[in-house]
């Protein structure tokens, strides 16, 4: 078989890949998720940030916006004696005035005196000071210090734009350009793309990646993992794990640190690195159960397709489809990934073979249908997608993910065949989802690729074509 990644550039695999798997995750790929995780910074449906006029630093505070955007007057919260944020404050205009007189060595001072005395309640003033510092950090190439003050302005704002694209470049500066098209593909989806400059820097960003994999593919013969929430994300996605039933949990904890127990604990622990070797291990044994061989089958083949290699994917997991006495759990689960992997090649009709065939193992796996209905949704084809998506929610209504797919399936229905009433029904619906699972990131995602609406898919249709 021949390898049909050499080909092509090794990272999009992972963005066609999650594309074909599953759409919340894709968005997560793309840098989505976190940036709507915290309840606090999303609220009404739109994440709060800095409104500052478009200049390197920021003179005002988050804290002040989120006054503003919840309706509350900043000034009736005036005080008399100065307070240590006034302090903070003073401190801050002094930086800033080092800054604008390019004095950036004096202006990180007083910007580091101002996040010594800052008060950890002011969210909005700190993630301010952190970003113009990382600003002066950034006029002086020191990008490791940038990225680090960006990282603490957006642990306090999620969505902080400027920190968000400073730190995007910042990374690309540092060759870390994984994390940079994350962070700039969330920058150029709450701009709701419209700003070129962004999505041209999110361009070259993806070409430097590009080469960047491609180089490491020609040294190491394999393409890097994706990011862990990505890989997290992925695993979520299956509502009938095979590794978390009872064989593989009992495994799991045994003392043993080898082969599929060693596989299975790193799965855990999360530690995905080493999970392709200790599958191998596995597999070189000549004793093991037929149970053990396809589990380690299974778990290589994921982390292979994960890889972005996709031939050895389908080799491991032809092998568990075509082996008899496999448990259909697993064979069904393989053929889902073996059709998204075909999805991916452009193999259309074998994926949807593939999804029939597991179908007719148990007409009553709602992971068929929701797997195929995304597949349906990323053909355009809604309303398919509707029909499987309603199908696995009334065979697993517990899954949420299908509930909150299903939803969003309906609306982009509904959108494509100009259905107003509709559109506005699933679209409230959609909110509800946040509202009612608040902790539940994919229906944050999804929320944020209605915001942006189809032009998301257009987006991605271009990247698709751009590599
Ligand atoms: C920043 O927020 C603090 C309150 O946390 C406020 O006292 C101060 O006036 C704000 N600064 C600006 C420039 O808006
Ligand atoms: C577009 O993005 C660039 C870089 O982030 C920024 O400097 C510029 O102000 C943005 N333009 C608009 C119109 O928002
Ligand atoms: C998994 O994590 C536990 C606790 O953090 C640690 O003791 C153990 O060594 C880890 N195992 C592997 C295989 O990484
Ligand atoms: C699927 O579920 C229905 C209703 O619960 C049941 O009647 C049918 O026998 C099931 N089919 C299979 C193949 O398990
Ligand atoms: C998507 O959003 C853009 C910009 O907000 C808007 O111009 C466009 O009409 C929207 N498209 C659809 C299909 O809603």
């Amino acid at each position: 078989m021949s390898d049909s990644t050499n080909s092509s550039l090794g990272f999009l695999s992972n963005w066609k890949f999650s594309l074909a798997v599953c759409v919340p995750c894709f968005a997560v790929g793309l840098g989505a998720t976190y940036y709507f995780y915290s309840k606090s910074n999303y609220k009404n449906g739109r994440p709060l940030e800095p409104t500052a006029k478009h200049q390197e630093i920021d003179g005002n505070n988050a804290t002040l916006n989120q006054l503003k955007t919840n309706g509350i007057d900043s000034k009736t919260v005036k005080v008399n004696k100065p307070t240590l944020s006034e302090q903070v404050e003073e401190f801050k205009k002094q930086g800033n005035a080092e800054f604008s007189k390019q004095n950036f060595e004096a202006a990180i001072m007083f910007y580091t005196q101002a996040l010594s005395i800052c008060p950890l309640s002011e969210k909005g003033l700190l993630s301010t000071v952190y970003q113009n510092r990382a600003a002066a950090y950034n006029k002086l190439n020191d990008y490791e210090n940038c990225v680090a003050d960006c990282d603490k302005a957006l642990s306090l704002v999620p969505s902080y734009k400027k920190a968000l694209s400073r730190r995007a470049r910042a990374l690309s500066e540092l060759g870390n350009y994984k994390l940079a098209l994350e962070d700039i593909t969330a920058v150029v989806m709450l701009d709701e793309f419209k700003n070129q400059t962004d999505i041209m820097f999110a361009d070259s960003v993806i070409k430097s990646l590009g080469k960047q994999n491609l180089e490491e593919y020609t040294k190491h013969n394999a393409f890097s993992l994706p990011t862990k929430i990505f890989i997290e994300n992925y695993l979520k996605s299956f509502s009938e794990d095979p590794f978390n039933d009872e064989f593989p949990r009992t495994l799991m904890n045994l003392e043993i640190n080898t082969g599929l127990e060693l596989a299975l604990k790193c799965l855990k622990n999360k530690t995905y690195e080493q999970i392709e070797d200790a599958c191998k291990e596995e597999l070189k044994k000549t004793d093991n159960s037929l149970i053990r061989r396809t589990l380690a089958l299974n778990l290589l083949a994921t982390f292979s397709i994960l890889r972005g290699n996709y031939a050895s994917g389908i080799e491991h997991l032809t092998a568990v489809i075509e082996t008899s006495g496999v448990p259909n759990k697993l064979v069904i689960n393989s053929l889902i990934k073996r059709a998204s992997v075909y999805h991916q090649l452009d193999q259309v009709e074998k994926s949807y073979e593939d999804l029939k065939r597991a179908e007719n193992i148990d007409p009553n796996s709602s992971e068929v249908f929701h797997h195929r209905a995304q597949i349906y949704l990323l053909e355009m084809n809604s309303e398919k997608a509707v029909e499987d998506f309603k199908r696995a929610v009334e065979l697993n209504s517990k899954f949420i993910l299908s509930n909150v797919q299903c939803c969003y399936a309906q609306y982009i229905h509904a959108k494509q065949t100009s259905n107003e009433l509709d559109t506005e029904k699933f679209l409230n619906k959609l909110k509800g989802f946040v509202i009612k699972y608040p902790d539940y990131a994919e229906s944050y995602t999804l929320y944020a690729q209605v915001k942006i609406n189809i032009t998301f898919f257009q987006y991605i249709k271009y990247i698709l074509k751009c590599i």
